[in-house]
């Protein structure tokens, strides 16, 4: 048995609509809080956009019953951001900013063409200024294993530019991004898939549309060494899930939609994963205590999750209206279980 204290999840997708109403449960029951991703179909790229879809992210907490959940919210890097805005959505309680290189990924066709121009300098420095966190999905647009990696350069450039600006690094894919962690003011975010998972999954042996997501899974020598910085309890990591749901449709017609939908597992597989590793001790910090200290999130009401060793049946797939979406590890017995949850 285990229990852990308000689990963290700081990188989520959980849409809006139709599909917020069918996976935001998986999320306000079992954790705290989680840091709800701005790359939804009309991009929160300003302070009104975020608090509307903050709201509507409470009023299915209480549809749902769930309503001991914090959502933590992020606002959308666009070259129009400006210092009033940025003032305004400090003032309302944002303090995290997400940068997507435009065509990155899912929901990236409003990013940042060119990361490094002086109109997103400027911001920036107004962002260092008031204390936003800046939240990068770190990938080039070169081939698809190294967009990661030749990434790397940027974060440098922005740490180095920028010493007082908190960066996260998310969803950390590739070993050779471990090393950025040297700079003071770089942190990052580890996902569930990439510690678990190698392209292999993908593609090993038939293609496996469920388990493509960007940045894609990599070799199973980044898999170990992302695994032994998750177990190792690193004050530099929070669990991020990175869960992000899509319809069964749209991954099997929409030329693969990429993204995992892992929010169903976390918390059990995490158990299994950190009790083989004898590293059980180390989940608490992982999943909660390092994200409470580098994002400053001090005040989130108290949640009790316990977890026993016993099987649990992964459900084959979530409906959502006529579709429905199918989760990692879908149909598979995992060896521990939610027994309780309080707040
Ligand atoms: C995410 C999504 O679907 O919104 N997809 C993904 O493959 N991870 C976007 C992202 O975080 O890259
Ligand atoms: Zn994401």
């Amino acid at each position: 048995m285990i229990t852990l204290q308000n689990p963290l999840d700081m990188h989520i997708h959980l849409r809006e609509g139709e599909i917020l109403k069918s996976v935001l449960n998986f999320s306000a029951k079992y954790f705290s809080g989680a840091l709800a991703m701005p790359n939804l179909k009309i991009p929160l790229n300003d302070t009104n956009k975020v608090l509307e879809y903050k709201k509507d992210i409470e009023n299915t907490t209480k549809e749902l019953n769930c309503e001991a959940f914090t959502p933590i919210m992020s606002m959308y890097l666009s070259e129009s951001l400006n210092k009033d805005e940025l003032i305004k959505a400090k003032k309302e309680g944002i303090k995290i900013l997400k940068l997507y290189p435009k065509g990155a990924t899912t929901g990236s066709e409003n990013g940042v063409s060119e990361i490094l121009n002086q109109k997103i300098c400027d911001i920036f420095q107004i962002a260092q200024d008031l204390g936003f966190i800046l939240s990068i999905h770190g990938e080039s647009n070169g081939f698809s294993m190294d967009r990661e990696f030749e990434f790397g350069e940027i974060f440098e450039k922005i740490a180095i530019n920028f010493p007082k600006l908190k960066i996260i690094m998310e969803h950390l894919s590739d070993r050779r991004s471990i090393d950025l962690l040297k700079y003071d003011n770089i942190f990052a975010t580890i996902t569930l898939h990439h510690i678990t998972m190698s392209l292999d999954d993908v593609l090993g042996s038939g293609l496996n549309p469920h388990y493509f997501c960007k940045p894609i899974l990599k070799t199973p020598k980044d898999r170990d060494a992302l695994i032994n910085l998750a177990l190792s309890g690193s004050e530099k990591i929070s669990f991020g899930s990175d869960s992000a749901p899509h319809l069964e449709s749209n991954k099997l017609k929409q030329n693969g939609a990429a993204g995992i939908f892992s929010a169903p597992i976390l918390l059990p597989r995490l158990c299994e994963i950190f009790e083989k590793n004898n590293r059980l001790e180390n989940l608490q910090k992982f999943i909660s205590d390092n994200a409470k200290k580098i994002y400053g999130l001090q005040n989130i009401p108290n949640k009790t999750i316990t977890l026993t060793k016993e099987k649990y049946k992964v459900q084959d797939s979530i409906l959502v209206g006529n579709d429905k979406i199918i989760p990692l590890l879908a149909g598979e017995v995992l060896s521990w279980k939610i027994k309780d949850t309080r707040n």
